[in-house]
């Protein structure tokens, strides 16, 4: 099977765009392949050692390097899991999360007793790593703009046993208002989500240069008003599961244009790759160089693109 003939004759123009960002054949192989399955374990519900201990009767598990509660999950012999059968997960114990998607909870290093919002934040899985980090203690705005996906995120925080959250339904840009308010603020922006193809190929199928325009339009107006509602001192995080240059580092480079928003490195034991600097004919700070941009076989996950940002005091 030749992944890059394949993704050709799914959506040509897919093809030529993202073989100008990266042309290796493992770059569309694992783009290709299904994304191994991975969770995360809640310890807001049960110590880590004996979720862990219940698990491995039953299940093959490899420690997630860059997260102390993430485990790649396999029946043992192969197969996949089914969750919906899985005890620990009805019953919170454990949450079905790609290992990619748990870094960017981890970089925003929530303390017990903050303030946080969580800007676009359905279904949920990083709100409730976030409360697992602040131990149910603080509060964590919750807020997604599609009503039907915070009833998801309602449901999937009661099942976590997160206690701190408030659930909003606002366009994310409303916080904007609420300026120098939040301790961190996480920003894991609605995306063109070229990332999720090894979930579903139809990602790919339904690719288009028109969604990514229409994304990058909101991410930078999202990506302000995160900013200006963060306290002076606190941390933005700025993420998303698309490898497209527009919708990341072009994103960060207009925050860094537009603020006074300094970006940090971030050091976590994750393989990413060099961030775009130049793309169609525009130049990005050198700042952007601290961001982390994944490709699916640096770590065998789904692309990812994490920023950390913070507010000068
Ligand atoms: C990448 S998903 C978030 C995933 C979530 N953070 C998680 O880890 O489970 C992006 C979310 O942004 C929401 N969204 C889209 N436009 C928005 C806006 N203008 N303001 C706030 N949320 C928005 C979408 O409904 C979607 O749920």
């Amino acid at each position: 099977m030749n992944a890059k003939e394949e993704f050709k004759k799914m959506n040509r123009a897919f093809y030529e765009r993202y073989s100008r960002l990266d042309d290796s054949d493992d770059f569309w192989a694992y783009l290709f392949k299904p994304v191994r399955q991975s969770i995360r374990i809640n310890t807001l519900k049960a110590p880590l050692e004996l979720v862990l201990e219940r698990l491995s009767e039953r299940y093959e598990l490899e420690p997630v390097p860059w997260v102390r509660e993430g485990f790649f999950i396999r029946p043992p012999g192969g197969g996949t899991v089914n969750f919906g059968e899985m005890p620990e997960y009805s019953l919170g114990l454990v949450i079905p999360q790609e290992a990619s998607s748990m870094i960017p909870p981890v970089v925003l290093e929530p303390k017990p007793g903050e303030l946080i919002l969580d800007m676009a934040a359905a279904p949920g899985s990083k709100t409730t790593q976030i409360a697992q980090y602040m131990e149910n203690e603080g509060c964590i705005i919750a807020n997604d703009a599609k009503r039907d996906r915070a009833n998801i995120l309602i449901a999937n925080l009661n099942r976590a046993g997160v206690l701190i959250a408030k659930v909003t339904v606002r366009d994310g840009a409303y916080f904007g208002r609420y300026e120098n308010t939040f301790d961190r603020v996480l920003l894991d922006a609605p995306c063109s989500s070229v990332g999720m193809v090894r979930k579903n190929f139809k990602f790919a199928y339904t690719w288009s240069i028109h969604k990514v325009l229409y994304h990058t339009r909101i991410q930078r107006k999202l990506i302000l008003a995160a900013y200006r509602a963060l306290k002076p001192g606190g941390v933005l995080v700025y993420s998303t599961c698309t490898v497209d240059p527009l919708e990341n580092e072009a994103v960060v480079d207009f925050l860094l244009q537009r603020t006074d928003a300094k970006l940090e490195k971030i050091k976590l034991p994750v393989k990413g790759r060099e961030p775009i600097l130049e793309w169609e004919g525009r130049e990005f700070s050198p700042e952007v160089k601290k961001t982390l941009r994944i490709h699916p076989q640096d770590n065998d996950t789904e692309a990812f693109f994490v920023a950390k940002i913070r507010k000068p005091r």
